[in-house]
């Protein structure tokens, strides 16, 4: 299947940065029994394949702007595409030598996300999408779960490792939603999160508090593949305010209204 330029450039770039961080992942196993252990290393491998994958960006498009985990904004505030770049995400799986975590890009045109890819090395799996052209892994289409029970969901979510008030609102949420839906799972990376949702692979995602460079690319992944993303309880652009919630049609609604609830404090014993 072609691929359009700008999908070869984001693919190209996330490719050549993986093969750096496989091979620090090896690293990582060696230097989980050390004292000192992995940390600092796993915090060099994620800038280094930050530093690889602005090099292969900007040589591609050098009029771009960008948005990227470590290396914060940069280029023209006027320029049309700014790229939103996680150059790691799951790093404490990496970190731990688990192998799920990924590197996500995303382009933005003037505010919107017009495509996406989230790119899992060990597993060889490259979630894509972009605007009007559908969401694929390996030329498979994807399409959201087609799932209508809570009872039979499986949902993902993350926890909050910040402040006292954001972990009781998540204790909250989390109560509720698995009082309804026993199939929960917590795996630590929330690009991959939004993808398999997308891939059908569990019903819905939701978690608070994350980056653009988080769920930028999986934002499209999820509506091209037929499912819904939004802002847990404002109007407001989910990439932007954190505050997530992706579900296939059928179960978002209920989801959505759950979760306000429990945030309310109406579920609560
Ligand atoms: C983190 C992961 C994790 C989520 C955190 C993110 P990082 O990204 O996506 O699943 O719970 O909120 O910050 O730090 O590994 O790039
Ligand atoms: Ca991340
Ligand atoms: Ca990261």
């Amino acid at each position: 299947m072609a691929l359009s330029p700008h999908m070869n450039v984001m693919i190209r770039a996330a490719e050549k940065a993986a093969r750096s961080l496989v091979r620090d992942f090896g690293e990582v196993e060696q230097l989980q029994v050390s004292r000192k252990g992995p940390g600092d290393f796993v915090s060099a491998a994620d800038h280094r394949s930050e530093e690889i994958i602005f090099e292969e960006l900007s040589k591609a498009r050098p009029d771009y702007a960008f948005l990227m985990e470590e290396r914060g904004k940069g280029g023209s505030a006027d320029a049309e595409f700014r790229w939103i770049v996680d150059p790691l995400d799951g790093t404490t799986n990496f970190l731990h030598g688990i192998p799920h975590w990924n590197i996500t890009i995303a382009l933005e045109q003037k505010g919107e996300i017009i495509a996406g890819i989230v790119h899992d090395p060990v597993k060889n799996e490259t979630f894509r999408a972009e605007k009007g052209l559908g969401a694929f892994m390996r030329n498979k289409r994807l399409r959201v779960s087609g799932r209508t029970s809570l009872e039979q969901a499986v949902i993902f979510t993350g926890a909050p490792r910040r402040s006292r008030a954001q972990q009781d609102l998540f204790m909250l949420e989390y109560e509720a939603v698995q009082t309804a839906c026993p199939g929960m799972r917590r795996f630590g990376s929330a690009a991959l999160d939004l993808a398999y949702v997308a891939a059908g692979r569990c019903e819905a995602f939701w978690e608070r508090n994350l980056n653009p460079w988080d769920c930028a690319a999986g934002s499209i992944i999820i509506r091209e593949a037929g499912g819904l993303i939004a802002d847990i309880s404002t109007p407001e652009n989910p990439v932007f305010t954190g505050n997530i919630l992706a579900a296939n049609s059928a179960l978002f609604g209920e989801l959505k209204k759950l979760l306000n609830e429990a945030g309310q404090g109406k579920n609560a014993a």
